[in-house]
């Protein structure tokens, strides 16, 4: 089984002790993150905060660094809550760097991708990645529905190419998908889950179908109640408080869906129809209207719920 070395916890840094390992056959120090929106910058956050190097690839300078900007304020934001000390703060800030160069990533033992969900962007990234990074190095994408083996054939490693797929918000969430294309060698799983392990994760694999676990449950719930809402049975509001009062979940499905992005969930909906074409994923006609609108949720300040005031 592949072994897993975050560098700071090497050199000390995580503050964290590990046992040592008898002959470690592969090791992930460094971590490359494409994509610098709220799942990658999230991703970025969890690995830098676990003690691994992280270089971050925006496609601007500026946006990598108003990124990084955003990191340290979100980690300042656990230091006054007592959560984390300067020093692990200033640690973790210390380990990321941002670029906007893809040949920045030439050293990383891992890149995971967090770019737009769009089959043919990711197929070209693949493909610069595999010319970029050395050969042992893993590549991974944190696609929600995508075919990963797509991804995967685009390389000449299509063995070392898996799923690993964060949730929003990923220094919160503790799952982590390891999903497992056809082509997966053992190794590259076991290196994934002890990856999403060292992030304090709790990984669970799964087969490269769209949706995985987690969507291909939850949006048909999310697309259901954009239905029940078009289908003028309850406001935006009373939905959501049943949802919470009712079976406890932690938000409601329009705070939810809001939250994700509605270009996110369509895209996702989309993914789910043209792989089962069952018409539980058949997205609500509102919320494509929505997208086409620009009312994306949070990101844009406006979706179900106003975020503007
Ligand atoms: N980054 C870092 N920390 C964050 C954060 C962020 N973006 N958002 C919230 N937190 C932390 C807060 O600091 C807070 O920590 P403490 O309680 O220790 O101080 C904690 O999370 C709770 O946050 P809040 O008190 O602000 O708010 P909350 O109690 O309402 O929790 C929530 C917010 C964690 C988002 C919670 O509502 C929740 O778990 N919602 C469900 C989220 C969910 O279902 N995500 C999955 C989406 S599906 C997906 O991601 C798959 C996909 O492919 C699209």
């Amino acid at each position: 089984m592949a072994a897993l070395l975050p560098r700071g916890k090497r050199l000390g840094l995580g503050g964290l002790s590990q046992a040592p390992l008898a002959s470690p056959p592969m090791s992930i120090a460094r971590v490359g993150i494409v994509g610098s929106g709220i799942m990658g910058s999230g991703i970025a956050e969890t690995a830098a905060v676990s003690g691994f190097e992280v270089v971050l690839r925006s496609r601007s300078q500026s946006t990598a660094d108003a990124t990084l900007a955003a990191m340290e304020k979100s980690l300042n934001r656990q230091v006054e809550k007592g959560k984390k000390t300067e020093e692990e703060r200033d640690q973790a800030l210390a380990r990321v760097t941002g670029t906007s160069e893809l040949d920045a990533l030439a050293g990383c033992d891992l890149v995971i991708e967090s770019v737009v969900e769009d089959l043919d962007v990711k197929k070209a990234l693949f493909a610069d990645l595999d010319r970029i990074t050395g050969d042992d190095a893993i590549l991974a994408t944190n696609t929600s529905t995508l075919p990963v083996i797509e991804m995967a054939m685009q390389t000449g490693r299509p063995d070392k190419v898996c799923g690993i797929h964060f949730f929003n918000p990923a220094p919160v969430m503790s799952l982590v998908e390891v999903v497992r294309p056809l082509t997966a060698s053992d190794e590259t799983i076991a290196a994934a889950r002890q990856f999403a392990e060292a992030c304090g994760k709790t990984p669970v694999e799964v087969k490269d179908q769209a949706g995985f676990i987690v969507n291909a449950l939850l949006f048909p719930y999310l697309n259901n109640a954009v239905r029940l809402f078009e289908q003028g049975v309850a406001s935006v509001a009373d939905i959501d408080s049943a949802m919470k009062g009712g079976c406890g979940f932690p938000m409601g499905p329009f705070a939810l869906l809001d939250l994700v992005g509605l270009d996110t969930s369509l895209a996702i909906l989309d993914a789910l129809y043209d792989e089962f074409k069952d018409p539980n994923y058949a997205a609500m006609p509102l919320l494509r209207r929505m997208v086409t609108a620009q009312q994306l949720g949070r990101k844009s300040g406006q979706g179900f719920l106003d975020y503007r005031k």
